[in-house]
């Protein structure tokens, strides 16, 4: 695309930080919106942000998008990525308000100051949790979410669609999968791992059993991985 001036919600976030990099790599001007919403911690955000702000096409706003005027935001906007959200999912169930305003009102707010302007582009951050426990096929696999966020996720989409089809604005949805990479959110399944992995005192552990076989005969007989099955179908049963 020809040099763009770009809106980016959730720039201070995983995804949004890295889009504003590349799109600044690529020499277009970025304004980037975010609230820090502290699910989780500010400074990881502020970090995200560092790589950014020394570039002189980069500008930042701190703004609650729920209840910011976006009028002056969108004077002299091409291009919205919106990626501003709450996402995941196990923490949708206990805070439903936060994921409602935050994806759906915040996502109609920004489309009705979309069709005002003068955009060229609209193009909303969606998910696989929009198809809900089996996210494994295509774009025709059917929308069933699993969670309130998945829920709150597919009522944007259609907003998106029903904006797009009123009032010709043109529109792109991406639906991410699990993405992974530098700035990972903290409560993604990699960073879990990993920060466990490096941070765990013991590299290994295997106990030598020989003596215990010899003197009392003691053989294991549960496979690791029969074990794990049965711890997995035991935490199973604990969810909600
Ligand atoms: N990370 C993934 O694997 C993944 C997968 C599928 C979809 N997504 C979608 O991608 C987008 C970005 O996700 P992420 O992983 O980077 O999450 P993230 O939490 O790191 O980034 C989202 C950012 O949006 C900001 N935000 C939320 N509500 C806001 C509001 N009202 N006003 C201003 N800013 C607000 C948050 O403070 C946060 O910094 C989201 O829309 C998410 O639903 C992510």
């Amino acid at each position: 695309m020809n040099k763009a001036r770009c809106l980016v919600t959730g720039a201070a976030g995983f995804i949004g930080s890295n889009l504003c990099e590349q799109l600044l790599a690529r020499g277009h001007s970025v304004i980037g919106v975010d609230s820090f919403i502290p699910y989780y911690p500010r400074t990881l955000k502020e970090s995200n942000l560092t790589v950014l702000q020394d570039s002189p096409n980069f500008t930042f706003h701190e703004m609650d998008l729920r209840d910011a005027d976006l009028t002056d935001i969108f004077k002299d906007i091409d291009v919205v990525f919106h990626l501003a959200a709450m996402a995941g999912l196990v923490r949708s169930w206990n805070n439903f308000n936060l994921y409602m305003t935050c994806n759906i009102e915040v996502t109609q707010k920004l489309l009705e100051a979309a069709r005002k302007s003068e955009i060229r582009h609209f193009i909303h951050g969606s998910t696989s949790s929009v198809y809900g426990r089996f996210a494994t096929g295509n774009e025709e696999s059917p929308l069933r979410p699993f969670s309130p966020y998945g829920v709150t996720k597919l009522a944007a989409e259609n907003l998106c669609r029903a904006y797009a089809e009123n009032f010709a604005l043109p529109l792109t949805i991406l639906r991410f999968f699990s993405v992974y990479g530098p700035r990972q959110r903290p409560d993604m399944a990699y960073n879990i791992f990993i920060r466990a992995l490096l941070a765990g005192d013991q590299r290994h552990t295997a106990a030598d059993i020989s003596k215990i076989e010899r003197i009392l005969g003691y053989k294991p007989t549960t496979p690791v991985r029969a074990g794990l099955e049965a711890q997995v179908a035991w935490q199973r049963n604990l969810l909600p």
